[in-house]
C-alpha cells in the first residue's frame, strides 16, 4: 500500500516512522514533511491545504490512503473533496468530514454537542458583537477567572483566560468589535472555568466502532512549573498516572460512549482520530475541548507504546472493522521532550545547525521543526525535535530523554527540565 501523510511535525514523522515499521506498506509519502521523515519517507513540498496538488499527486503516484495530521485540512473539508471526485472517492482518508470536523473548528458547534448528549463540560454562553452587552452581564454573573474562547481555529491562540472583570470585558470587546482573532472570534464562548488537573484520551473510530487509545498529559507552558506563555506543547508523558481504572470507567462511560454515540444520532460522518481534553475537577472528569486529529507532542508518547500493526488499524477504520481488531498496547510508560528554539513561542530564528542526535540509540528523536540545507540538518520552526523514551515510569522514561538531550546542540537550545513536576 502506498500512503500519503499530511503534516511536518513531530505527530506526522512520528505515524511515518510507526508506518514504515508495517510488511504492508509499500512507498511511504509525508507533504510537506520535515528532515526527519525525509529520511523514511519521500517528501513531497505542498501545502496541507492545497488540496488540488495533493490530488494530483495521490493520482501520480498511485497513492492509497492519505493520513491527515492537523485539524485545518479536516475543518476545510478534504475529505468531503476526495468523496466528492471520481478519481479520488475510493481512497480512503483517515480523518473526519467538514460537518463532523467542527467538533474542533466551532467551540460553540462542540459545546452544543455536548449539551445535545449529556456530555460534561463547562457551563457556557456564547456571544457575537451585537449581543456584546449581554456578554458583559454574563461575565458579572461569573466568578474570576474568567474563559474567554474564539469560536473558530486560531492556532492554539483563541482561548483567554483572565483574573480580572474589566480585562475580561476589554478582552471581550476586542474579540467580538475588533475581530482579534479575525473570523474566527466573530463568535465568543464564554466559560465556567474548572479547576482541576487535566489529562487527554485518544479514540480512533471508523464511524461505527472504536478503541480507545493510551492517555497522555502534555505540558503547554513555555516555563518550568506551568508558567509563561502558551506553546503547542513542550512534552508528554502516557499513561496519565492518575488515570486509574474508576477514572478511565467514568470517563468512558460519561464521555466517550455518548460521543460515539452522539456522532451516529447527528449524523457526523467521523473516521479518524478524537482527541478529547479533560480536566479531573474533583473526581470527575468534564471535557474542555474536542480536537478532530492526534495531539502533538501527545501522538510522540501515544503512537510509540501501540503494538499493532499502524497499516492494519488504519485499513480498519477505512472499512468499517475496528470491532473485530484488538489493541495490544506496550505497558511501559513513554515520556517526551521537546525541544525548542531561542525566544520561542515568541520571535526565533531559524536554520540554526542541529548536532548530536544521529548519535542516540536507545531514545526516540521525533523531527518537528527541522529541515536539511546543503548536507546539514537545521532547525525550522518554533518546535525542532521530540526526544521519546520508555521506561518502568515515566521518571525513568525522562532520565532517558534528559541523558540523551545532553548529546544534541543547537544554538539557542529550550527545553523544559521539568516535564511530569504535577504528577
Ligand atoms: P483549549 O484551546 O480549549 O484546549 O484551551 C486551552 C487551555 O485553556 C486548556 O488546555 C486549559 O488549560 C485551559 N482551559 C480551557 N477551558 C478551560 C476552562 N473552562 N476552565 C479552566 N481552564 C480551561
Ligand atoms: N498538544 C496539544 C495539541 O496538539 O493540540
Amino acid at each position: 500500500m502506498n500512503i500519503l501523510i499530511l503534516g511536518s511535525g513531530g505527530r506526522e514523522h512520528t505515524l511515518a516512522w510507526k508506518l514504515k515499521q508495517s510488511p504492508k506498506l509499500e512507498k511511504l509519502f509525508v507533504a510537506p514533511g520535515n528532515a526527519g521523515t525525509a529520511e523514511i519517507a519521500t517528501n513531497i513540498p505542498i501545502g496541507v491545504n492545497d488540496f488540488n496538488t495533493i490530488k494530483k499527486t495521490v493520482l501520480e503516484e498511485d497513492i492509497h490512503m492519505v493520513i491527515v495530521g492537523p485539524e485545518d485540512p479536516l475543518v476545510n473539508g478534504i475529505h468531503d473533496f476526495f468523496l466528492k471526485d471520481d478519481d479520488l472517492a475510493h481512497i480512503p482518508i483517515i480523518g473526519p468530514q467538514k460537518s463532523a470536523a467542527e467538533l474542533e473548528g466551532s467551540k460553540e458547534f462542540a459545546k452544543k454537542f455536548m449539551m445535545r448528549h449529556d456530555i460534561p463540560t463547562a457551563a457556557y454562553d456564547s456571544f457575537k458583537a451585537d449581543t456584546l452587552q449581554k456578554g458583559f452581564a454574563f461575565l458579572e454573573s461569573l466568578n474570576p477567572p474568567f474563559v474567554l474562547k474564539a469560536d473558530g481555529l486560531a492556532a492554539g491562540k483563541g482561548v483567554v483566560i483572565l483574573n480580572d472583570l474589566q480585562e475580561a470585558k476589554n478582552e471581550l470587546e476586542s474579540m467580538l468589535v475588533d475581530a482579534k482573532f479575525g473570523e474566527a472570534s466573530a463568535t465568543v464562548v464564554i466559560e465556567e472555568f474548572l479547576s482541576g488537573i487535566e489529562l487527554s484520551v485518544f479514540v480512533l473510530t471508523d464511524g461505527k466502532g472504536y478503541k480507545v487509545l493510551p492517555t497522555a498529559k502534555d505540558y503547554k507552558r513555555i516555563g518550568e512549573g506551568d508558567t509563561g506563555l502558551n506553546t503547542g506543547g513542550m512534552g508528554a508523558i502516557s499513561p496519565v498516572p492518575f488515570a486509574d481504572f474508576e477514572l478511565m470507567d467514568k470517563i468512558h462511560r460519561r464521555i466517550i460512549k455518548p460521543t460515539i454515540d452522539g456522532l451516529k444520532k447527528d449524523n457526523l460522518p467521523y473516521k479518524g482520530f478524537i482527541f478529547i481534553g479533560l480536566i479531573k475537577v474533583g473526581n470527575d472528569p468534564k471535557v474542555i475541548e474536542y480536537n478532530v486529529r492526534m495531539g502533538d507532542p501527545e501522538t510522540e508518547v501515544v503512537v510509540p507504546r501501540i503494538k499493532n500493526d499502524m497499516v492494519s488499524l488504519f485499513e480498519a477504520v477505512a472499512n468499517q472493522t475496528l470491532d473485530s481488531v484488538e489493541l495490544e498496547i506496550d505497558e511501559r510508560t513513554a515520556a517526551t521532550v521537546m525541544l525548542v528554539s531561542g525566544g520561542y513561542p515568541g520571535a526565533y530564528e531559524k536554520g540554526k545547525t542541529i548536532t548530536g542526535f544521529k548519535e542516540i540509540d536507545d531514545s526516540l528523536v521525533f523531527h518537528a521543526g527541522t529541515t536539511n540545507k546543503e548536507g546539514k540538518t537545521v532547525t525550522d520552526g518554533g518546535r525542532v525535535m521530540a526526544i521519546t523514551s520508555f521506561g518502568k515510569d515515566f521518571k525513568e522514561a525522562l532520565g532517558t530523554s534528559y541523558k540523551n538531550i545532553g548529546k544534541i546542540k543547537f544554538e539557542g537550545m529550550n527545553y523544559r527540565k521539568d516535564i511530569g513536576f504535577d504528577l
